[in-house]
């Protein structure tokens, strides 16, 4: 027996996660040995190491080429998901779900709250808003946590991407006109924690504090790195019209975080410090 059953093992948010000692009585799978497709596969797993709970980890994450394998990112947020909703019911066992704030569609100047209808601008938003979907009905129960802009280590994410092309180039050009909040994975573990020991469920939204651009975020990753050890890079901002991939993307997607704040009487880290910690921790990797 397991308290707890992480799907997606090996993702960015998963690692966070199997990192933090409150996750330590667990049982992991990745996408061979726990397709969460495969519902007869998963069935076994949890009916074996009979769970308190089923931390879906797993998702089809990649933005751009789920506009064209439109039907395995749908059957990975979805019916995955679904899959899970269905055996954490059956099985009594509370089913805690990643979601995104790419549900929204971003178009206007508000910040989002959990209870606003979603509108998805893209394949992968769909197929993540079917799979909430799917959840509140077979598994109302389960907690649902929406995060937006993820980074962490053991990831393909911006940060490290950009940390590592930024010494490598002398001019990096940057979208400035898509506006987010960024989530730090070790925060996003915590506020998992601090939403579960409070036994709640439902939808609820967490990203670091502040609201930033990508080009914002550049700079500031930029400033710390060049502090460290000087090099030169031009970060230059462009508009998303200039980017070279054409999928559409919310302009304006912030999560407000009201409902868990006042739900763990928790205060939420700024993304600066958040980013900065990371970028410290990344630094001590590469001296190490
Ligand atoms: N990354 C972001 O910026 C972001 C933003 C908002 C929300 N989120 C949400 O946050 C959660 C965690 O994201 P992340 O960035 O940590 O994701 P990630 O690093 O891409 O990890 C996802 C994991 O899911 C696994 N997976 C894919 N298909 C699977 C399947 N059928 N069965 C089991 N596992 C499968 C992948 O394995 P393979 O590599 O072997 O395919 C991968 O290890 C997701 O729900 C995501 O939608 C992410």
């Amino acid at each position: 027996m397991s308290k707890f059953i992480i799907f997606g093992a090996n993702g960015m948010l998963a690692n966070a996660i199997r990192n933090n000692q409150f996750f330590n009585d667990n049982i992991s799978f990745n996408s061979k040995d726990g397709d969460i497709t495969n519902f007869k596969l998963i069935e076994g797993i949890i009916k074996k190491h009979k769970p308190k709970y089923l931390i879906n980890c797993a998702a089809y994450t990649d933005v751009t080429k789920a506009e064209i394998e439109t039907d395995r990112a749908f059957q990975v947020n979805a019916e995955g998901s679904k899959n899970l909703a269905i055996l954490s019911k059956e099985s009594n066992c509370k089913l805690i779900h990643f979601s995104t704030d790419y549900v929204f569609k971003g178009n206007k100047n508000i910040e989002y709250t959990e209870d606003m209808p979603v509108d998805p601008v893209n394949v992968y938003g769909a197929s993540k808003a079917k799979g909430e979907e799917y959840i509140l009905k077979y598994a109302p129960k389960s907690l649902i946590i929406r995060v937006s802009w993820l980074y962490g280590t053991n990831g393909k994410n911006f940060v490290s991407t950009i940390s590592k092309i930024m010494r490598e180039r002398n001019e990096l050009k940057i979208v400035s006109d898509q506006f987010g909040k960024t989530t730090y994975t070790i925060d996003a573990t915590e506020a998992t924690i601090d939403l579960i020991s409070k036994d709640l469920e439902g939808i609820f939204h967490y990203a670091n504090d502040g609201i930033n651009s990508r080009f914002d975020f550049t700079k500031k990753i930029y400033e710390y790195l060049n502090n460290i050890s000087s090099f030169e890079c031009d970060i230059k901002p462009i508009s998303s019209d200039e980017y070279p991939d054409n999928t559409p993307r919310p302009k304006w997607s912030i999560l407000n975080t009201s409902k868990y704040c006042i739900a763990t009487n928790k205060r939420i880290n700024h993304w600066n410090n958040s980013l900065f910690h990371f970028l410290n921790n990344m630094q001590a990797k590469t001296i190490e």
